[in-house]
């Protein structure tokens, strides 16, 4: 891969600098530097990429063998070469497609019977008395279904839905205050049903549950790959959801996991999902690399990311009902590719990363906007907006919202000059050194690259595909760094620690053999605490 990265540095230092807005000269520059599936439209045009780039870019994925590892993925080959796994949550959504093998053996007939069963029991819970479901997950058995959940908020007409995840006894406490126990289903989503938040948080739930005159043993559901595990809290197996370890935490939320989002939406609306989902499956093994979606989006984050340098990117879907996906993201990537070494255990060639963050327009504009119009690093943006929203009486809120989402990547690229700047200054009235001083201020570099996904209306078959979108990107950028995108072992070392340090805060062991700052903190948290 060395010829590659090397080529695309040698385009970075030919076109370094040069005027996104001048390659607009070229006619068709913004159909040319699109991509489409369906309804769905990616524009990268105001990106610094050309001709050139986007060749060398594409050199990226095939010397990197991205066609074979997208079908070794799809057809369930153990990809997931540190943990011996396949990787199949494409198989989850494989609603019509053929047989997929693991071990030589089709598991389409369980993901079937498990989908039938989810069914059967999201419409006997939201035909039941139950008002309120409470999912109690952590990370990817938290973001997927609470960020479709409030996506998908007008689809919406079972039982009110709820997430715990944090082990802060804030936040369970927080959301049972005002439920009915005797109405609440409580959902323990957990793949390997250890998850220390989660279980210290289900077993504050049972309790509850069992003081306010509740049933646990009649409103309590597991999904999880564990069956031993769930029936030793006492929940029985016909409302236990199981999976196997080939499906990820960060790429669970197609199954088991997804089922508070079915219970809110219905068996219906979920299918939808995973329609949209498997329809972006379609489209990534089919499409052409310049007119594949999920592949141009991985090749633009890696022409910023790792050749340009560019140590973040935002997120910024212009659509109050998607505030979580910046958070869903965030885990999908960074627990994804955020690995210092490659397959072979050798350190990778190039950073790794970046770091995702971002937040609903235009709500981020009040906020953190100011940094990337005129902060000194530059932080590519990938704008997310629908055509139409869904409040058919408030048109003119969804214009506006489409004019201040357009709006920003223009100025984003187009930035303002300083004799600009002068010239709305002395229009304002200002003269001399104060016009000059004052202009400075008001100088827009520009220049700064963002792409824009555009979406028929946010349904539940367009989520799916947006989902599916940025799961397929994280695979094609996994597989042009030489990562393994699936496991996490970066996560492990804090958990060990924690454990460890636990009966140290309790008080029961000696901070003996803790640096001096850990120490002199669980001392002085100690002392404080009454
Ligand atoms: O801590 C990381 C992690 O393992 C994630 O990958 C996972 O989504 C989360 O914890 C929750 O795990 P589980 O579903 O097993 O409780």
């Amino acid at each position: 891969m060395t010829a590659q990265w090397d080529a695309l540095r040698a385009r970075l230092e030919e076109t370094e600098g040069r005027s996104i807005l001048s390659l607009f000269e070229t006619p068709d520059r913004a159909a040319q530097f699109s991509a489409q599936t369906g309804d769905m439209l990616f524009d990268y045009s105001k990106t610094n990429i050309d001709d050139a780039t986007r060749a060398a870019l594409i050199g990226l994925v095939e010397a990197a063998g991205v066609a074979e590892k997208r079908e070794a993925m799809f057809s369930g080959a153990p990809i997931n070469d540190t943990e011996g796994r396949a990787v199949l949550h494409t198989a989850l959504r494989n609603l019509d497609g053929g047989p997929v093998l693991v071990d030589g053996f089709d598991v389409m007939p369980d993901v079937l019977a498990t989908l039938d069963r989810m069914r059967i029991y999201a419409n006997h819970v939201r035909d039941s008395e139950i008002t309120d479901v409470v999912n109690i997950g952590i990370g990817g058995s938290d973001l997927g279904p609470a960020m479709a959940v409030e996506a998908l908020s007008p689809y919406h007409d079972g039982p009110r839905c709820h997430f715990v995840s944090n082990v802060d006894g804030a936040h369970i406490a927080d959301t049972l205050r005002g439920l009915d126990a005797r109405t609440t289903l409580v959902i323990v989503a957990s793949k390997t049903f250890t998850t220390i938040e989660t279980m210290t948080n289900a077993r504050t739930a049972k309790a509850w549950m069992q003081d306010q005159g509740g049933n646990p043993s009649a409103q309590f559901a597991a999904l999880s790959t564990s069956e031993e595990k769930t029936r030793d809290f006492g929940i029985p197996a016909e409302r236990v959801f199981g999976f196997e370890d080939w499906v990820g935490g960060r790429y669970s939320v197609w199954g088991p996991i997804g089922l508070s989002l079915m219970i809110a939406i219905g068996p219906k609306g979920f299918d939808a999902f995973l329609r949209g989902g498997q329809d972006m499956d379609r489209h990534f093994r089919a499409a052409a690399w310049a007119e594949n979606l999920p592949v141009m989006l991985a090749l633009v984050g890696l022409w910023h990311a790792q050749v340009c340098g560019h140590a973040s990117r935002a997120v910024l879907p212009y659509d109050q009902r998607l505030a979580k996906l910046p958070d869903y993201l965030q885990q999908l990537e960074m627990e994804s590719n955020g690995k210092g070494v490659q397959m072979d255990g050798k350190p990778v060639a190039v950073p790794s990363g970046p770091v995702v963050w971002g937040a609903a327009g235009t709500n981020g504009q009040h906020a953190f906007y100011q940094l990337i119009h005129q902060g000194t690093r530059v932080v590519p943006c990938e704008f997310m907006i629908a055509a139409e929203g869904h409040e058919a009486d408030l048109v003119h809120h969804h214009q506006l919202l489409i004019a201040n989402c357009l709006a920003q990547s223009e100025a984003l690229m187009r930035g303002r000059s300083l004799n600009e700047a002068r010239e709305k200054m002395r229009a304002a009235g200002f003269t001399g050194e104060e016009l000059e001083r004052q202009a400075h201020h008001r100088v827009f570099t520009g220049n700064r690259p963002s792409t824009t996904l555009v979406y028929p209306q946010l349904d539940p078959f367009t989520l799916g595909q947006i989902v599916a979108l940025y799961e397929h990107r994280v695979f094609v950028e996994g597989v042009v760094l030489g990562i393994n995108s699936y496991d996490q072992w970066g996560v492990e070392l804090g958990k060990e620690l924690a454990t460890s340090l636990q009966p140290v805060v309790e008080g029961s062991a000696d901070p003996q053999g803790k640096d001096g700052s850990t120490a002199q903190l669980v001392t002085f948290i100690r002392r404080h605490q009454s």
